[in-house]
């Protein structure tokens, strides 16, 4: 339920629309045993085991081995849905030096995550049937994961005229967005929310207003203190208020991006208090780190070793939008608790080492790595006290999975066998040699994370294991 009616669209179809080159083993008859199993969507947290024939789950609770079954020990691990991201960046076709299909989804498995959704930020950009149908062609050759893609609101994400919407659909868009970039002309976004109302599909918004841009951290004491231009707070909330307004308007589905200041968040929990169909996500990065972070101070509460490892103006902390002030983290969180903000995605943003590394902070690219890294970043939480493990997978799995209408994201017998299992203590050093992605712009590189993810299988297939 959105905003107080029902989403009437009939469920994905994973055979039917992106899906997934077919190469890793068929685990055929396993039994993972003794796992604690978290499933949120069927209220399961508890240690049992769980059986998976033939690619689907057959049976979760206590159960006996059985003849010819592979049995896997995964006493001490996490066994839960495989993970779903709706904001990655793969980069194909066109900047395959930053990551490509292959890259970015095997990133994805090694972040226990079995399904993600694609943003249309790439060259040319997916805001054509022909585009969807090509990168179909490529995700069915190379993907690891299951990929969903999320085409363009305006053609060429130029912000001008509004795309085909229901042609787009039909072809397999889980959404539109303009990410990267606002879409500024009012007008194009109340032909896609009109849209939007009629196909069921959210228009999934990156807020800033155009007028206010320009700069590279968030505006406040730490830009002062470097002599940087900022990016003040209100420019994301402007639009925030703007789409909200379009929204209410249209009855469309708006589902807001990478929510970085409080005041946005109350934005959102107003609206939505007032039955707006509003979704919104957060970014473990904007949950965990601050603008402190830009001028060389880490500290990943509670991480293994934090350390001071950056120099002034890190260039791999430049995120749009910013990393913000802690006051602004800690707003995030409580509204994540509070059900204001849906739910969690990465906006994985891998870039080349050359256009980061060496770079003044005006001239290094915007956006992190974050596949591989939200899990390991989201248990700091977990740690700490600040959240539950099993809300932390409610955010990954069951919430994403119920609005888009997702055949993923729980272990309820008879569903395809999308499963993560993780280690929630193991340490690694993060580095261009532990992450699989092909972008390693990261400020956590350099420091020891707990929490490593073991196996991912996508339809009982295995994607991923570090065994
Ligand atoms: O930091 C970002 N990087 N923010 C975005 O919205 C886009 C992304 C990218 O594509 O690199």
């Amino acid at each position: 339920m959105l905003g107080g009616s029902a989403v009437s669209r009939t469920p994905l179809d994973r055979e039917a629309v992106f899906f997934c080159a077919t190469r890793g083993a068929l685990m055929r008859n396993v039994l993972l045993r003794r796992g604690r199993v978290i499933d949120p969507g069927s209220g399961i947290d508890s240690v049992m085991d769980v059986r998976i024939v033939d690619g689907v789950i057959a049976a979760v609770g206590t159960l006996a081995p059985e003849p010819l079954e592979q049995v896997i020990d995964v006493d001490g691990l996490v066994v839960a849905p495989g993970l779903i991201d709706v904001h990655v960046h793969l980069r194909e076709p066109g900047q395959e030096w930053k990551e490509t299909i292959g890259t970015g989804t095997a990133a994805a498995a090694a972040g226990g995550f079995t399904t993600v959704f694609c943003m249309p930020n790439t060259d040319p950009s997916l805001d054509s049937v022909v585009a969807l149908e090509e990168l179909k062609r490529r995700t069915h050759r190379d993907a690891l994961v299951i990929v969903h893609p999320i085409a363009t609101i305006s053609e060429g994400r130029q912000g001008e005229r509004p795309t085909d919407y229901e042609a787009l659909a039909a072809a397999g868009a889980v959404g539109f967005s303009d990410d990267g970039d606002t879409t500024q002309d009012s007008g194009v976004m109340r032909a896609a929310l009109e849209a939007s109302s009629r196909l069921e599909l959210p228009i999934i918004v990156h807020c800033e207003d155009s007028a206010l841009t320009g700069g590279v951290m968030h505006e406040g004491d730490v830009s002062e203190r470097l002599g940087v231009r900022g990016l003040p707070p209100i420019a994301e909330e402007i639009v925030i208020g703007r789409d909200l307004a379009l929204a209410a308007l249209t009855r469309g589905w708006l589902h807001v991006c990478h929510v970085s200041t409080g005041t946005g968040a109350d934005l959102i929990a107003a609206a939505k208090r007032q039955g707006v169909r509003v979704t919104a996500e957060i970014m473990p990065h904007h949950l965990t780190m601050t603008d402190e972070w830009v001028g060389g101070c880490r500290r990943l509460e509670n991480a293994v070793e934090p350390q001071g490892l950056g120099m002034p103006a890190d260039p791999e902390t430049k995120v749009n939008p910013p990393l913000r002030t802690g006051a602004d983290s800690r707003h995030l969180l409580s509204a994540l608790k509070h059900r204001d903000i849906d739910l969690l995605a990465t906006d994985h943003a891998p870039h080349a080492r050359t256009e980061k590394q060496g770079r003044s902070l005006q001239n290094a690219a915007f956006g992190l790595t974050g596949s591989e890294l939200a899990l390991p970043t989201l248990l700091v939480l977990v740690r700490s006290g600040s959240l539950e493990l099993s809300d932390v997978v409610n955010w990954l799995t069951a919430i994403p999975a119920r609005l888009w209408r997702l055949p993923a994201g729980t272990l309820q017998p008879g569903t395809p066998a999308d499963v993560v299992v993780f280690d929630p203590e193991e340490t690694w050093r993060v580095g261009p040699h532990t992450l699989v992605s092909r972008g390693a712009n990261t400020p956590l590189a350099g420091m020891t994370m707990r929490g490593r993810v073991k196996l991912t299988l996508v339809g009982g297939d295995e994607r991923h294991r570090d065994w």
